[in-house]
């Protein structure tokens, strides 16, 4: 009897070995590039704290949808970064705002790529909140106010031609406010994508540079999750979907994993993840000094996001990812 009996290295000798019973692939499909627009013509701004990435002016955005699309990325998403901002975060909703005009000048020009646009105030409002802040509670985000412009800036971006709504805010009842905003404006095609579990996260500080949308006081913790919370990330899920979300999503990724296999097992709709800037930011400045791999860890760290049972993911790597898958 030879010893051991067990011999699983059979099946790691080559890579023909390997791929024949690999349980999870990466495709170039699963693959949803964001990007950041702000008004002028030829902008091409690079975020500092996010080397490789750039604030677009619209003609330039036009041009890297058209090559991400060459590459085979069947998605991006969009956010704006406004000529100026107000309380109110109205730039968001203005039918003509940089957001809406970004989708119109991309889905004119490459009208196969399809466009998320991400529904949010941040980007918009002078304090830097997801929502309003309410006169009575000091300094709070008054939630149901906030879902009415959440619903209009939907539905302008909708009909600017978005294929996709994500909504980011995490106001209690967005998804059903916007569900129903679309519906009455014959936007019943017009998909949902829900951020759902989206966690109040330390990761989000490079986007926050992109965005200039770090809140002026305050956090956003009394919005966003608790990263300490795991069962009431799927009570969240649930009733996004019940609101009628058609895909949710989990955000940050790498950090919530176990999150999103939860969801994965639990949850029978489509199931996004967010690789969010500080997760980009991370892997480009170790990469940058030498200590890691670039393109093995990026490509680790996607596989890792499908293999707990992301659908598909939004990632800075989108392009870098995709020429590397096909060679
Ligand atoms: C808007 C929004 C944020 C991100 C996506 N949508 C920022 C935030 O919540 O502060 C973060 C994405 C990233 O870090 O890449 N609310």
């Amino acid at each position: 009897m030879p010893f051991p009996t067990h011999r699983p290295r059979r099946l790691r000798r080559t890579e023909s070995l390997r791929g024949l019973v690999r349980e999870t692939t990466l495709s170039t499909k699963a693959l949803v590039y964001p990007l950041f627009v702000c008004p002028g013509t030829n902008v091409k701004a690079e975020i500092p704290s996010m080397p490789g990435h750039y604030r677009w002016s619209v003609d330039g955005l036009v041009e890297e949808c058209q090559a991400a699309h060459d590459l085979g990325i069947p998605a991006v998403i969009l956010f704006g970064i406004p000529e100026k901002k107000d309380e109110a975060g109205s730039g968001a909703y203005d039918p003509n705002g940089i957001v809406q005009r970004a989708i119109r000048a991309v889905k004119k020009a490459v009208p196969d790529l399809l466009v998320i646009g991400d529904v949010c105030l941040c980007e918009y409002t002078s304090h830097g909140h997801c929502g309003v802040i309410a006169r009575t509670r000091d300094g709070e985000v008054e939630n149901d106010l906030t879902l009415e412009l959440l619903a209009k800036t939907a539905l302008t971006q909708a009909q600017a031609g978005a294929d996709i709504v994500a909504p980011s805010d995490m106001m209690d009842g967005r998804v059903s406010r916007i569900r129903r905003e679309l519906d009455a404006h014959e936007f019943s095609g017009t998909a949902i994508l829900a951020y759902a579990a989206k966690y109040a996260s330390g990761f989000y500080g490079p986007f926050r540079e992109a965005a200039d949308s770090a809140p002026q006081f305050g956090d956003r913790r009394p919005y966003q999750m608790d990263p300490a919370n795991q069962r009431e990330a799927l009570k969240e899920i649930a009733s996004d979907i019940e609101e009628g979300a058609d895909i949710v999503m989990v955000k940050p990724a790498l950090p919530f994993l176990d999150v999103l296999a939860l969801a994965r097992r639990k949850f029978d709709v489509p199931l996004a993840a967010y690789q969010v800037s500080g997760e980009y930011s991370m892997i480009a400045a170790a990469a940058e000094k030498g200590w890691i791999d670039r393109e093995r860890i990026l490509m680790e760290s996607l596989i890792s996001i499908r293999r707990a049972g992301a659908d598909f993911v939004l990632t800075y790597f989108a392009k870098e990812a995709a020429r590397l898958l096909k060679c």
